[in-house]
C-alpha cells in the first residue's frame, strides 16, 4: 500500500455561526485518485481551499509527507508541489495555450524577452505528458472547455505540482471529454501524481477514484477503497439514511391543463415537433441527455428564441411569445442553468436584480446562436435613473 502523501489531522473551520469544517481527519496516499464527496456545503470547497492555502483553518494539522507544514498562502501550496485546478478556470481568452501555460513563469533569453519558441516547445511536451495534441499557439479564447480544462491542468504541471485538486472538473464537459479527461488523470497517476478530485457525479467517482473520503455537514463520515463501496452505500453516508420510498401520494385534483405546446418547431436549435401538456399543480421533467434539446426547449418557450412554428397554449388560449418580455408578461418565468452568466447582472445590487422583472425596462437579449444561447455578448439593460445601485453583486 502506498505511503500517504498528505494527511489532515482534526481539521476545523468556521464561519461566522457556520461551522463549515469540524474534527476532519483522513489521509490522501501517494499516486492515488482520492474522491471527495458530499452533499452541497458539506465542506469540500473549504477543505481544498485551506490545502491551498487560500484559506486558513482554526485549528488541526496537516502533515505532507510525514512532516507538519503549514501553508498560509498559495505560494506556500506551489512550493509543496501543491495545485488547484478551480471550477472556474482563471485563464486569459486574449492569450494563447502556451501563454495560458506559463502565466507566471515565463522563461526569458536575453535582456528578459520571453522566449516563446522554448515555451511553446515546452506546452507541447507537457500536453504530451499528458497523451494531448496542442496547437500551443490557439487562443484560449477559441477553445473548449475540456481544452481549457487540460490547459489548467498542464499549468499545475508546469509548476511542478505533484497533488492536483480538482474541483467538480467533469461539470461542463461531454461524455467524450469527460472521457479524455479520465485519460490524462490516469496517466498523470501513472507518473506519481496524486489526485483530489471533487465531483457530485457518483458514477463517476465510482470509475476513477482509488479511494473516496466523504464529508457530511463538515465533518468526515467514513474514508474507503473505492472498490469496497458500492454507489447506495455512498449516497447513504452523504445524506445519513436513505428515506424510505413510498408510493406517491398526490392530493386528488382535477386535470386542468396550464400550458398546452402543439408541435413546437425551432429548426436551428434541433427541436422538431414538440408536444407536451402542463397541469396545474403539477411540476413536469424534460429529462434527456446532453444536447438532446433540454436547455433549446425552455429558452424557446421562453422566447429567447422564438418557435419557427407551432402552437403554445395558456390556459386553453394561443399565445405568441417572440421575447423574453411577452413570456413575463404572461406570467412564465426561466431560471436559467448558467446563473453566473445569464441569470444575474453582475454589476447591479441585489435589489435591481429581484426587481428587473418589475419595470418596464429596455432588454436587449442578443439572438442565440446555434448552441440556443450566446454566452459571449453582455446584455445591455436601461434602467431607470432613479434607481441608484446600493449593494453590488459583483
Ligand atoms: N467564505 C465563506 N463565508 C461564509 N460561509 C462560508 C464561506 N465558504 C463556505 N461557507 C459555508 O461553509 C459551508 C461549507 O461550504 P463549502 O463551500 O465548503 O461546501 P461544498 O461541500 O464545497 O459545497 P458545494 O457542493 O455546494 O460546492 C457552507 O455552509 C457554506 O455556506
Ligand atoms: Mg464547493
Amino acid at each position: 500500500m502506498s505511503k500517504p502523501i498528505l494527511e489532515y489531522h482534526s481539521i476545523s473551520k468556521r464561519f461566522g455561526g457556520v461551522q463549515a469544517l469540524c474534527d476532519v481527519s483522513f489521509s490522501v496516499n501517494k499516486g492515488d485518485i482520492h474522491g471527495l464527496i458530499g452533499e452541497n456545503g458539506a465542506g469540500k470547497s473549504t477543505l481544498i481551499k485551506i490545502t491551498g492555502g487560500i484559506y486558513r483553518k482554526d485549528t488541526g494539522e496537516m502533515n505532507w509527507e510525514g512532516v507538519p507544514v503549514e501553508v498560509n498562502s498559495p505560494t506556500d501550496a506551489r512550493r509543496l508541489g501543491i495545485s488547484i485546478v478551480h471550477q472556474e478556470l482563471p485563464l486569459c481568452d486574449n492569450l494563447t495555450i502556451a501563454q495560458n501555460v506559463f502565466m507566471g513563469q515565463t522563461i526569458t533569453k536575453s535582456f528578459g524577452r520571453p522566449d516563446w519558441n522554448l515555451m511553446e516547445d515546452k506546452t507541447v511536451e507537457i500536453f504530451e505528458q499528458m497523451g494531448q495534441e496542442v496547437n500551443p499557439r490557439q487562443l484560449i479564447g477559441d477553445c473548449s472547455v475540456a481544452m481549457k480544462q487540460l490547459t489548467a491542468v498542464a499549468h499545475a504541471l508546469n509548476s511542478r505540482s505533484r497533488f492536483i485538486i480538482m474541483d467538480e472538473p467533469t461539470a461542463a464537459l461531454t461524455p467524450g471529454e469527460v472521457e479524455t479527461l479520465f485519460e490524462v488523470l490516469r496517466k498523470l497517476k501513472a507518473e506519481g501524481t496524486t489526485i483530489l478530485f471533487v465531483s457530485h457525479i457518483l458514477s463517476e467517482i465510482m470509475t476513477i477514484t482509488d479511494r473516496i473520503t466523504v464529508l457530511r455537514n463538515g465533518r468526515h463520515v467514513e474514508t474507503k477503497d473505492t472498490a469496497d463501496t458500492s454507489i447506495p452505500e455512498i449516497i447513504q453516508m452523504m445524506v445519513g439514511s436513505i428515506p424510505i420510498a413510498t408510493k406517491k401520494s398526490h392530493p386528488a385534483r382535477k386535470e386542468e391543463v396550464v400550458l398546452r405546446v402543439k408541435n413546437l418547431n425551432k429548426a436551428s436549435l434541433g427541436l422538431k415537433d414538440i408536444n407536451f401538456v402542463l397541469n396545474k399543480q403539477e411540476i413536469l421533467g424534460i429529462a434527456g441527455i446532453q444536447g438532446a434539446g433540454r436547455t433549446e426547449l425552455a429558452t424557446c418557450l421562453f422566447g429567447v428564441n422564438p418557435a419557427d412554428s407551432g402552437i403554445i397554449e395558456l390556459e386553453g388560449e394561443p399565445i405568441d411569445i417572440q421575447n423574453p418580455r411577452q413570456a413575463i408578461e404572461h406570467g412564465i418565468g426561466y431560471l436559467t442553468e448558467d446563473r453566473r452568466n445569464l441569470g444575474i447582472f453582475w454589476e447591479m445590487s441585489v435589489w435591481q436584480n429581484m426587481s428587473t422583472v418589475m419595470f418596464h425596462m429596455k432588454v436587449k437579449i442578443p439572438r442565440a446562436d446555434k448552441a440556443g444561447l450566446d454566452r459571449g455578448r453582455m446584455i445591455r439593460v436601461n434602467i431607470p435613473n432613479s434607481l441608484q445601485p446600493s449593494m453590488r453583486l459583483a
